[in-house]
């Protein structure tokens, strides 16, 4: 392979994971303000599921390899960088894709330091999950201490961190699963209890737990097939902050009537298409509030999740893996040196 040239994930129409394949493309090259990340690791999201079958095409200007995060090394500074990275420095990267391929280039903003004690592998599996939950905890549910908040897919990338900055927020994070193996996971993480939606009716559980009151706070990313049991157990001027559909798109039923007398609010957000302004200021934000309590010294510990890691040659079997609804945690794929 020459070297203008690197090996990235590739599908040519969509469907299966069996239309995944590793080709050869053009090693792309850093702009204004770029570096290029010689990329060691990226994980797996849903959303890469969902564009390898033709649903959620990349923002305006985004790469159309999949991979919304990835850790490595700086290769290159493009021109009129900052001085923030040097070539070698080891760094990880919050992308609106491209990450799973052997270089990326991304805003020298959005790459941060890896915490003391990581690796690699476990580096690869923050940005996307960790910024996400951040976000939705920080910035839009504007969390405090001594609240209740109800987080569905505890043990998804997102949910696992979600768990663990609510509980450093001093808020009570709850969780629904569909296994007692994925609540007992997540209960490990710091989730005061759990729920197997599959099993029990979470919405008169968390009513329960709550001792009525409901929760203040809903990180929902299942949508339509939970409308309902959201809207019963938020609690009075909750905020029900929807970030994904796995449950479906549609409502049917007094959703509004049911949400005004709660006096609730609605919140929707999507991460990859968000301004380069915002990412840059929650890309900062993370890094200073939260990014020391991943290292070994800090008192109140974070941990990325891994459920394990893939040779990014194994990508078809990844895929699968996520879609039949495994993991505990993150995805990792490891990308040829
Ligand atoms: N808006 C944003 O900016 C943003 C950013 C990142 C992620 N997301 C969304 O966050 C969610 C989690 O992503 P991830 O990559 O962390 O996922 P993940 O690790 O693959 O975990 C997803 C889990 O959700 C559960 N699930 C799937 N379908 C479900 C259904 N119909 N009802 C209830 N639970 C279901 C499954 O666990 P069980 O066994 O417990 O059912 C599954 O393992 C996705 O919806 C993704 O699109 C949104």
């Amino acid at each position: 392979m020459s070297s203008e040239n690197m090996l990235a994930v590739h599908f040519d129409k969509p469907g299966g994971p069996e239309n995944l394949y590793l080709k050869e493309v053009a090693k792309p090259r850093p702009g204004e303000g770029e570096v290029l990340l010689k990329v060691a690791a990226s994980a797996l999201n849903r959303a890469d599921l969902i564009q390898r079958q033709g649903q959620y095409d990349p923002p305006p200007g985004a790469s159309s390899i999949l991979g919304l995060e990835a850790s490595g090394h700086i290769a290159e500074l493009g021109p009129a960088c900052q001085g923030h990275w040097k070539i070698g420095d080891p760094a990880m990267v919050l992308l609106p894709g491209g990450g799973q391929a052997q270089y990326v280039t991304a805003p020298e903003e959005f790459l941060m330091p890896i915490p003391a004690g990581l690796t690699l592998f476990q580096a690869a599996a923050i940005p996307e999950a960790w910024l996400t939950a951040f976000q939705l905890l920080h910035l839009l549910g504007n969390v405090q201490a001594g609240d209740s908040v109800l987080i569905h897919a505890g043990s998804s990338g997102v949910g696992t961190a979600a768990i663990q900055l609510a509980r450093m927020a001093g808020a009570i994070p709850l969780v629904t699963a569909g296994s007692q193996h994925k609540l007992q996971m997540a209960e490990k993480l710091g989730a005061a209890a759990g729920f197997n939606y599959k099993e029990e009716d979470f919405s008169e559980a968390t009513l329960k737990f709550t001792k009525g009151a409901g929760v203040n706070l809903i990180l929902d990313c299942i949508g339509g097939s939970f409308w309902e049991k959201n809207v019963n157990c938020l609690a009075l001027d909750g905020h029900w902050i929807l970030y994904g559909l796995m449950g479906g798109t549609d409502v049917s039923g007094p959703l509004f009537s049911k949400l005004i007398f709660k006096r609730g609010s609605l919140i929707t957000t999507m991460l990859r298409s968000r301004d380069k302004k915002y990412k840059q200021r929650l890309v900062e934000a993370f890094t200073k509030q939260i990014l020391p309590h991943f290292s070994t010294e800090s008192p109140q510990r974070l941990l990325p999740v891994l459920d394990r890691v893939y040779p990014v040659t194994a990508i078809q079997q990844a895929h699968a893996y996520m879609e039949s609804n495994k993991n505990v945690g993150k995805i990792v794929l490891e990308l040829p040196q």
